[in-house]
């Protein structure tokens, strides 16, 4: 065990000589003649997952949200601790990046303001490096262990069709989504208006997202996932923050969120997963949207994500995956939000703005020219859109299709209210 412990942080090449690293490695040493009650095992276990997770850094950034942001070389990333990708060279570029057939991008935006991340107010990331959020000790300390620290718990993907409809209740997830099945799917693109909504637990979270599906939903269900969330837990704030998650079997044993773990390969020097995105919608004001469009490299058969219509952020490599080592089976567009019912009744948390999809632009949360990468690699409106939502007098969805918009929907609520007790 104690050996376990130390290879991590005192073996030769991982530790870069700062003197605070030191200091841990030498007490680590000296921990088989002292007595366990030293240090207590969990903040060992603490201390050593943020020296996995916080690589060094060549400049850091501090936010003015309070989050450091650590320009890291872009070879020692999170990624590079997976042992398949020890020998890995970074593919600086995509090989192929899907085009849409017959929709205007120029008009998708025109009504709304473009995004950028809060830490850009303080500093940039130089070339070859990547910026990643750092952990702080008690961002690892509020999760329930160490281990879970970055990870979802199970049953969180909403299952429309799902033959025992509690599963989708089950742990309080409420979903308002649309979503297309039963075709190969190599990607997914929407246009996301970002909100702040209110969390009345800090256990409970709002997110809004895209889900591309792998498998069926059981226990080797392959997923990847990037959109916007206020995850007090997660990040210690209220803050809404861009994300992505990642796993191959069901929320297990594989993947997290952001670079927690050694997974997603990030080639972007200017924007951070987990970070703050800035700024935000407000209600009957400006609306502020994130482009998030994800898709297969058919030639290396990575998935690769964009954000906006500049950022190439890296790529999750095909490896990682079962099912969507070929293709996805399901995408999911929509909201998710925890109803803990921590007081007996259904939370206040908000999804999207808080308000409820009739309530239209401007007030309401939408996501716009939702599309699908099809067998061809091209981007186009996805057929056979249907909508779930478990409780629609707490949080609700409407699709539509124009012009401008292509295909859309309007999400959300405000959970807790006359008719959601
Ligand atoms: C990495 O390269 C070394 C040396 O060529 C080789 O022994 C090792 O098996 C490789 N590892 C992987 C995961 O490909
Ligand atoms: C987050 O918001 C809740 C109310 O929605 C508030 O009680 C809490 O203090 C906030 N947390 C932080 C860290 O600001």
């Amino acid at each position: 065990m104690l050996e376990l412990v130390m290879a991590p942080l005192c073996g030769g090449g991982k530790i870069r000589g700062s003197a605070a690293k030191m200091v841990l490695c030498s007490l680590l040493f000296l921990i088989p003649m002292a007595s366990s009650a030293v240090i207590p095992h969990r903040k060992l276990e603490v201390q050593k997952q943020l020296m996995r997770l916080n690589k060094p850094a060549l400049k850091s950034i501090k936010s003015p949200d309070g989050d450091i942001i650590d320009c890291v070389h872009i070879n020692h990333q999170p990624a590079f601790d997976h042992p398949l990708l020890k020998n890995h060279t970074v593919q600086t570029t995509p090989s192929f990046r899907p085009k849409g057939r017959s929709f205007d991008e120029s008009k998708v935006s025109s009504n709304s303001k473009p995004i950028t991340q809060l830490w850009h107010l303080n500093g940039r990331c130089p070339e070859g490096t990547i910026p990643i959020r750092r952990t702080k000790e008690e961002d690892v300390l509020r999760a329930s262990s160490v281990e879970s620290y970055g990870r979802k718990k199970h049953l969180s993907i909403p299952q429309p069709k799902s033959a025992e409809p509690d599963l989708n209740t089950l742990g309080g997830h409420q979903h308002a989504i649309v979503y297309v099945e039963g075709d190969k799917y190599y990607g997914a693109k929407a246009t996301i208006n970002v909100w702040k909504p209110q969390i009345q637990q800090p256990n409970e979270f709002s997110l809004s997202q895209i889900w591309i599906l792998g498998g069926s939903f059981g226990e080797d269900l392959n997923s990847i996932e990037a959109g916007w969330q206020v995850s007090p837990d997660l990040y210690g704030d209220n803050s809404t923050r861009l994300f992505t998650y990642w796993t191959s079997d069901a929320y297990q044993a594989t993947g997290c969120y952001n670079l927690l773990c050694s997974g997603f390969v990030q080639i972007n020097n200017e924007i951070a997963m987990g970070a703050s995105v800035y700024p935000i919608s407000g209600y009957g004001s400006s609306q502020y949207d994130i482009n998030i469009l994800v898709w297969k490299d058919p030639k290396e058969g990575n998935w690769w994500m964009q954000f906006g219509n500049k950022y190439v952020l890296g790529y999750w490599p095909a490896f990682l995956f079962s099912y969507l080592v070929d293709s996805a089976s399901m995408i999911e567009w929509g909201g998710e939000v925890v109803n803990s019912e921590a007081v007996g009744q259904h939370t206040s948390t908000q999804m999207g703005s808080g308000h409820f999809p009739g309530e239209g632009f401007g007030k309401a949360s939408y996501f716009q020219n939702i599309q699908i990468v099809d067998g061809s690699n091209n981007l186009r409106a996805p057929k056979g859109i249907a909508t779930f939502t478990e409780q629609s007098n707490c949080y609700d969805v409407q699709n539509g299709q124009n012009g401008n918009w292509g295909n859309y929907f309007y999400y959300g609520g405000p959970g807790r209210n006359p008719k959601c007790p």
